[in-house]
């Protein structure tokens, strides 16, 4: 009994990961979605149309994870963002934002497996996901630590304005944009002012890449793109007229996503940011006494 789930797993894992590559090998050789056509036809968001944005009210449910709320705010997922399915919203996550198949089975399974829940059978509340080093961790870039604000349904705005002033890009259209080095640049400035702030501070190798992977699709999903991601990451809105800037026909898969989480999380250098503020620390006169 003891062997059984943990055989069980490692196979279904072997499973998805060469279904995703078979999803990785499908993407290069079929057409890409038009542009203006990403979202499926009859989908909530067909043709830049979202469903009525709500902010969410008193006693809504919402949690860590500026996309799925943006879900719940569009009625995309239930607008009060409880009782959810877990093999339910994996289709949402396709339709909405064109992550691959494999992807959307397996993070809402491996949130079941975390909930210590049935994937087939059960259902969770938003806030339901910030149990704290399951997925969600210190040194976020659009939330406090959860020592410091339990409640993590709640951007901390500041955070959010200076990731993305941060911004050194530039699309051929003249949109600015956030870009590997800048999300690289502003983990590491997290992960040092996360580690001096908060005394039950905790970050393993395990939460430093499932960090960069949730800050990857910035670069991704929504293609760095500054100002979508102010409303996404504000207001948890999805902009009318937006669609998914992932455009390969079967969506992005966890071997192609998985390319950039490795740029980003090896492009934070917490030493490098330490030097700086040693050296505007140096440079700062010192307040005199008198
Ligand atoms: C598939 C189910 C998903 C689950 C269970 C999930 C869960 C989470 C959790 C718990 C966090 C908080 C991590 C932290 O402490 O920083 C998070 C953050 C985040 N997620 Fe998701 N997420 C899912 C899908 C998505 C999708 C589809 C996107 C993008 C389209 C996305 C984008 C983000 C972003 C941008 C963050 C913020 C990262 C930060 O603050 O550093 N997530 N997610």
């Amino acid at each position: 009994m003891f062997l059984i789930t943990p055989i069980a797993n490692t196979l279904q894992d072997v499973a998805v990961f060469s279904w995703d590559l078979g999803l990785t090998v499908a993407n290069l050789v079929t057409p890409s979605r038009k542009v203006g056509h990403v979202t499926p036809a009859g989908e909530p968001g067909a043709g830049g149309k979202w469903p009525e944005y709500i902010a969410p009210g008193e006693g809504d449910s919402r949690c860590s994870c500026p996309a799925l709320n943006a879900l719940a705010n569009h009625g995309i997922l239930p607008r009060d963002g409880k009782n959810i399915k877990f093999n339910e919203f994996g289709s949402k996550i396709r339709s909405t934002y064109n992550f691959a198949a494999s992807f959307c089975f397996f993070v809402p399974n491996f949130a079941a497996n975390m909930l210590k829940r049935d994937y087939k059978k059960d259902s969770f509340d938003l806030a339901d996901l910030d149990l704290h080093n399951g997925i969600e961790h210190d040194a976020s870039l659009t939330r406090e630590d959860s020592a410091l604000v339990p409640n993590q349904g709640k951007v901390h705005v500041p955070f959010v304005k200076e990731l993305l002033a941060l911004a050194s890009g530039k699309d051929k259209d003249g949109n600015v944009l956030l870009t590997q080095k800048d999300l690289s640049e502003y983990s590491a400035k997290r992960r040092v002012d996360a580690r001096a702030n908060n005394p039950n501070f905790t970050l393993s190798t395990f939460h430093k890449v499932f960090g960069s992977s949730n800050s990857s699709t910035l670069l991704t999903i929504f293609g760095g793109r500054v100002d979508d991601l102010e409303s996404i990451l504000i207001d948890e809105r999805l902009p009318d007229g937006w669609e998914s800037r992932i455009r390969k026909q079967l969506g992005l898969t966890i071997g192609s996503f998985n390319s950039t989480v490795l740029k980003v999380e090896f492009g934070i250098n917490e030493n490098k940011y330490k030097e700086q503020l040693a050296k505007q620390a140096a440079e700062t006169p010192a307040e005199s006494s008198s």
